[in-house]
């Protein structure tokens, strides 16, 4: 009995582990995304999206191009002709000129190197985010944003996506997706079929269309997010493979070992 109850004890913060498993991403759940890391096109995609579209603001100062171009197989004449601009060397850090200062001035707040961003705030919360600015006429570049609220980053990839427009839509379940003062309980919506509280941002249609339709936009986003997650840990790729050779060499050392073991007491039984 003792052993059941402690076994229950031990298990119970697994339960609730697995259970919290469901995250949220600013007023909404995240979206589901998990890197490929094998995916050596995706990532090449996602390189040049980074290069085009975040490094106007945003260094990736633990990473070299070189480093970059090797890992992800892009000849270094190639890497320097699409990838750098600052005209630099190709064993140049990714660091670009724009002076913290001068940029906390512009946006209010400096923008962060990106290199480790993909560990820090995890890749479903930046998958979520790059796809969720909508327009917002009160803030300065007029687009907030569902997940980071607030946030001083103009929509980097507006004219890919095209301008989305807040509608409402389901609350998310866990925080109620606004805060709701009792007093002020009129500004909730409802939907008047099912009675369930709405989000007046609860949904977000692309009004205005860019570039790329949804689903070319969400795979632009997911190239994007998996190369940060390739820059977070360059090493990951070349550790796993170590750790397949480091298996093989445990079984077969196991084979040596048990036909010596099996040599040795031969002629004590
Ligand atoms: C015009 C400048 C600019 C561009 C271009 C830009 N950003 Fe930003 N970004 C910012 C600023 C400024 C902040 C800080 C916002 C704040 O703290 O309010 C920021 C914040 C972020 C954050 C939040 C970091 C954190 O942990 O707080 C992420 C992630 C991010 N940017 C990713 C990107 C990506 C990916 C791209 C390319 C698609 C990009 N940014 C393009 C200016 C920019």
């Amino acid at each position: 009995m003792k052993k059941i109850l402690m076994t229950i004890l031990l298990a119970l913060p697994l339960v609730a582990f697995a259970s919290g498993s469901e995250k949220a991403c600013g007023t909404i759940d995240c979206d589901p995304f998990k890197p490929d890391l094998h995916d050596k096109e995706s990532l090449q995609r996602g390189s040049k999206y980074f290069v085009n579209y975040c490094m106007g603001c945003h260094s990736l100062a633990f990473m070299r191009y070189e480093r970059m171009a090797d890992d992800l197989d892009i000849p270094h004449e190639v890497a320097q002709q699409n990838l750098n601009f600052s005209g630099g060397n190709v064993g140049d850090l990714m660091k670009i000129a724009a002076p913290i200062k001068e940029q906390k001035k512009w946006f209010g707040a400096a923008p962060p190197d990106l290199t480790l961003v993909a560990r820090a705030r995890g890749v479903e919360w930046l998958y979520t985010y790059l796809r969720n600015f909508y327009q917002d006429e009160k803030r300065p570049y007029g687009v907030n944003n569902r997940v980071f609220k607030d946030v001083g980053m103009p929509h980097a990839m507006l004219e890919l996506q095209g301008m989305a427009v807040c509608a409402p839509g389901p609350v998310h379940a866990e925080n109620g997706g606004i805060k709701r003062d009792p007093l002020t309980r009129e500004e909730v919506l409802f939907d008047p079929q099912t009675g369930v509280a709405l989000n007046p941002c609860g949904r977000l249609n692309i009004e205005k269309a860019g570039a790329l339709n949804g689903d070319q936009f969400d795979q632009a986003v997911s190239d994007l997010v998996n190369f940060l997650a390739y820059a977070g840990e360059p090493s990951a790729l070349k550790r796993q493979r170590m750790g397949v050779y480091a298996l093989f060499f445990v079984s077969l050392f196991f084979v040596v070992a048990w036909l010596l073991n099996r040599e040795y007491w031969k002629d004590v039984h």
